[in-house]
């Protein structure tokens, strides 16, 4: 996945590219480097995060106007200095920093060694950076026909930025798959994969279209497709505020973002949801309302934590509106042939709006004629602009790695797509709808609440951070919970925990469960709380160690249970909303305990731009 910025303008440009990196680490920090021009074309690297590099480069002299600089989540070749961006072609009068795999490097590499190429690295980035190279001796072309040339070879995705020490004032990029935004300032020039490093600067910015190349060359922009054809860029305003990209007193961004959840859900309906007049509204869905009201099938296509809220949706769809649906992994959907058409509908959820699985699925799906419905937290993200209508969720930047404000305000976007659907097709009536309705209105006040007992589970969360494996058990509306809990407490604190269906426990990994086995039960009152409670008496009876997770008032459970957390009352379609909030808050206080990086955990990235 990658994260890379790059500067040509009258400032200088390495503390520029160094800050923009640091907002993109949460793409990638195998490595990170820079490429700096000022009469040479200067490549620093280094293992590890970019504060390492920013030490390592604190003795150089790092003065430029245009640069480049890259954080690298490994494909091809293990985290160290010489698989670091940027790479260097053979003759090292070229550099490029590149986001994406070339799949076919490997042919290509063999074929650039035989004609005299070397490599320093084991990237498939510096395969590409060759062939430019190989083609521009060749056809003794111009830098930029060497790019446009050489993208017709690669296969694969990639968001690159090339330099050459020939030409001082040029910085040439591209993109396909990988997502590659333009900041426009004032005889000044920004290239990030997201806003996030340019939006201090200016909020001018054009999103580059795949095959795209953009050269900007003596202060001067110029697009032109990858067929050689001239383009008008669309530029468009940003709509982002560099505090809501900044921690805001809290030490980690995943403690600010889960506090941030009573803001974000409400974000979510705003302007959706009138309960007054009992009117729901989503533009999005308007055009393809009919669509939805006569779907044979609803296919929803995610990954992670995206997925989760994909099951809850199957719920509240299968329940409220009575269409079947579907959830399916977008990297398993896309490999085994699914049947789907024209009357399916497919939605699509990500945060980020880049996951490459996800990208595949909707492609998949859209050539067999289905309609695709997205939603997405990051505006302009290439899922938003690749479905035919979408919602966004409005959580506003989430940059901590474990996704916890996305969650709840996709959960909050499908419950209204859910009751939108079922009103629209007579299954969800009148009284039951506006109920939800208040009942939604009042969550980000009850989540507010539960925020209250973030000491609380602070201290249950001291007695656990030295166990090694957990379980979350949930039924209904909980399970997704289950899962996604059991999720956000591997990722982050490195603990191996399984989220199941609390009656599927029985089937096996009742095996697993002894005196020193934390078994987190969400058992909330709702249709099956009874069974929930039978399946906690069954950890209790082989000694595990109970987390419950209970509605307020509840007074069966504290008895049976090592720990109760409450959360107040609210309707069972809405429980996730609730219930996920101590378990993300269970996770972060472990994590921390345990001295995990928290917001950029090992092995993982923000946004998986890679199948
Ligand atoms: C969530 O905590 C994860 N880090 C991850 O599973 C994530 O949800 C998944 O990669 C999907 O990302 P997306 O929502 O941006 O598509
Ligand atoms: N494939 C390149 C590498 O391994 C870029 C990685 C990426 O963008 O994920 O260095």
């Amino acid at each position: 996945m990658c994260g890379i910025v790059a500067y040509v303008g009258h400032r200088e440009a390495c503390p520029i590219v160094i800050k923009g990196l640091k907002r993109l680490e949460y793409r990638g920090y195998d490595s990170a480097g820079v490429a700096l021009m000022n009469g040479s074309l200067d490549v620093y690297k280094k293992k590890g995060k970019v504060s390492e590099l920013e030490a390592f480069i604190a003795d150089k002299d790092t003065h430029a106007t245009i640069g480049m600089g890259h954080t690298r989540w490994a494909t091809h070749g293990e985290p160290n200095d010489a698989n670091a961006h940027p790479h260097y072609s053979t003759s090292r009068n070229i550099a490029i920093i590149h986001n994406g795999i070339i799949e076919n490097y490997a042919t290509l590499k063999k074929h650039l060694i035989s004609k005299g190429h070397t490599f320093q690295s084991e990237t498939d980035s510096e395969v590409f950076i060759n062939l430019i190279e190989d083609i521009r001796l060749d056809s003794k072309c111009t830098l930029v026909e060497a790019v446009r040339l050489a993208l017709h070879e690669v296969v694969g995705a990639y968001a690159i930025v090339v330099l050459a020490k020939d030409a001082p004032n040029q910085l040439i990029a591209a993109r396909k798959g990988s997502p590659l935004v333009l900041g426009i300032g004032q005889g000044e020039y920004f290239l990030a994969s997201d806003a996030t490093p340019i939006i201090e600067y200016t909020s001018d910015v054009v999103y580059l279209k795949d095959h795209e190349i953009a050269m900007i060359h003596d202060g001067e922009l110029e697009i032109r497709s990858r067929e050689d054809v001239k383009q008008t860029p669309y530029v468009q305003r940003l709509e982002m505020a560099l505090e809501q990209i900044e921690k805001g007193g809290y030490e980690h961004f995943m403690l600010k973002e889960i506090y941030e959840q009573p803001r974000s859900i409400l974000d979510s309906m705003r302007g959706r949801m009138v309960v007054e007049s009992n009117q729901l509204i989503m533009s999005g869905l308007r055009e393809f309302e009919n669509k939805f009201v006569n779907a044979d099938r609803i296919i929803i296509v995610a990954c992670g934590t995206s997925w989760h809220a994909g099951l809850v949706a199957e719920y509240l769809i299968e329940d409220l509106a009575r269409v079947p649906v579907e959830v399916e992994y977008a990297s398993e959907f896309r490999y085994r042939n699914p049947i789907i058409s024209e009357r399916d509908i497919v939605i699509a959820i990500s945060q980020s709006g880049e996951t490459a699985d996800t990208l595949a699925a909707i492609e998949l799906a859209k050539s067999k004629g289905a309609t695709i419905f997205g939603i997405c937290n990051v505006v302009g993200s290439s899922i938003a602009r690749a479905t035919d209508a979408g919602a966004y969720t409005h959580a506003g930047p989430e940059i901590g790695v474990a996704s916890t404000k996305a969650f709840t305000a996709q959960v909050t976007v499908l419950t209204l797509i859910a009751m939108i659907v079922g009103s629209k097709r007579g299954t969800l009536e009148t009284t039951k709808l506006r109920q939800l309705m208040v009942e939604l209105e009042n969550i980000p006040a009850k989540v507010e609440q539960i925020l209250k007992l973030d000491e609380e589970i602070e201290k249950i969360s001291a007695q656990y951070k030295d166990a090694t494996n957990f379980i979350y058990l949930g039924r209904g509306y909980n399970y997704p919970v289950a899962l996604e809990g059991a999720l956000k407490l591997k990722e982050i604190s490195y603990i191996h925990a399984e989220g199941y269906p609390a009656a599927e426990m029985k089937h096996g990994p009742i095996a697993l469960i002894d005196e020193h086995m934390p078994v987190v039960v969400i058992a909330t009152k709702d249709s099956s709380y009874e069974k929930v409670v039978s399946n906690l008496q069954e950890v209790r009876a082989r000694k595990g160690k109970v987390i419950a997770i209970v509605t307020e008032g509840d007074t069966t459970i504290p008895s049976m249970a090592d720990h109760v957390i409450e959360v107040p009352e609210t309707s069972e379609h809405l429980a996730p909303l609730l219930s996920v909030i101590p378990l993300q808050l269970l996770s972060y206080h472990i994590a921390v305990m345990r001295g995990c990086n928290v917001d950029q955990p090992r092995n993982l990235a923000k946004s998986v731009t890679v199948e």
